[in-house]
């Protein structure tokens, strides 16, 4: 028996209604780059259409995510300072303390949260400190504690450390509590490998390393167990939802680290995965619309509970306009 509606042609509608995969716009996160600066909006030559935005022109962009009803903004800062200890990543008035404050006082309604992560703040472009030319794990977990609060004193909902150190969760959230800021969450970045699929978003941030690599830090590659480990970990240390980075081509992961936790879980469409997509379609050999729906209807159903890409404005549009 055949129970596939036969039709030539089925409706958006009838498509939606007999899904097992449903989206929402409440489920994506849109990041965007924050730099130093007054009225500057600056194109990102490896991310078309994605731009850098000082503090002071981020509401009209803000205004479309809330137009959009999309489930939060992921803001990353680009300091104009940069020395070895990250100093800028945690100033009252750093690049994103600033963005952070804008965007409350313009659209309280809006959950704002923080990428909390030292590389775009570094002279060295690494994530942590460096002692003896290794990265220092111990000592950097202050630090990153620091940038968290001042985070969440400057009216970030939640905190999203990617740095990668052992115990980053368990340091935040003790300096949180210890502030009185006991209902800021954490959303970690539990499970994020060395990948090269980032290139296009250490252009954008400015925040390649200026040696070695972030491999003795991130995933491998070829690792999946090791995947449960560290979300569980995350999650034991205080994370109240994670991060499996990037997005596609990790699909197994992110299914595998959803059926062993009991919190929400994000899949991260990275960089270099908007930027695929549009070089394809800008060469017209891929349907862009088609392609970028296609790949978070896939996210959705490896599992993700929450999805962060470059493309959920026009996500969230499409589904409000019964196009997705
Ligand atoms: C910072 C950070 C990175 C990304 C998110 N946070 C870059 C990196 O680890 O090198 C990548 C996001 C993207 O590629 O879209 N640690």
């Amino acid at each position: 028996m055949i129970i596939r509606p036969r039709r030539l042609r089925v409706t958006q509608a009838i498509r939606n209604l007999t899904s097992e995969t449903r989206l929402s716009p409440s489920m994506f996160v849109y990041p965007v780059f924050v730099r130093e600066g007054k009225n500057i909006v600056e194109d990102i030559p490896a991310m078309p259409g994605q731009k850098r935005y000082s503090p002071d022109r981020l509401p009209k962009i803000l205004e479309r995510a809330v137009k959009n009803k999309i489930g939060g903004v992921l803001l990353f800062g680009i300091p104009e300072h940069k020395d070895d200890t990250g100093t800028s990543a945690w100033k009252y008035d750093g690049v994103i303390q600033q963005a952070i404050k804008i965007s409350k006082r313009e659209f309280p309604e809006l959950t704002l949260i923080g990428d909390v992560c030292l590389c775009e703040y570094t002279s060295h472009g690494h994530c942590g400190m460096i002692k003896g030319g290794k990265i220092d794990n111990d000592s950097t977990l202050e630090i990153l504690a620091k940038v968290a609060v001042s985070q969440a004193e400057a009216g970030a909902d939640i905190v999203a450390p990617s740095d990668m150190m052992d115990g980053h969760t368990a340091a935040i959230r003790e300096a949180l509590d210890d502030k009185n800021l006991q209902d800021t969450l954490i959303f970690s970045y539990a499970v994020k490998y060395a990948s090269a699929f980032y290139g296009p978003f250490r252009e954008a941030a400015g925040s390649a390393p200026a040696f070695g690599d972030r491999k003795t830090y991130q995933m491998n590659p070829r690792n999946v167990r090791e995947a449960i480990k560290e979300a569980l970990l995350d999650i034991e240390e205080g994370s109240d939802m994670i991060i499996v980075k990037p997005g596609l081509a990790y699909l197994d992961v992110l299914k595998t680290v959803k059926e062993k936790v009991n919190v929400p879980v994000a899949s991260y469409s990275v960089s270099g995965e908007y930027a695929m997509i549009k070089a394809a379609s800008a060469q017209g050999w891929l349907n862009e619309k088609n392609i970028a729906s296609e790949a978070a209807i896939s996210m959705a159903r490896a599992g993700a509970d929450i999805i962060i890409s470059y493309y959920a404005l026009e996500l969230a549009e499409w589904i409000l306009n019964g196009e997705l």
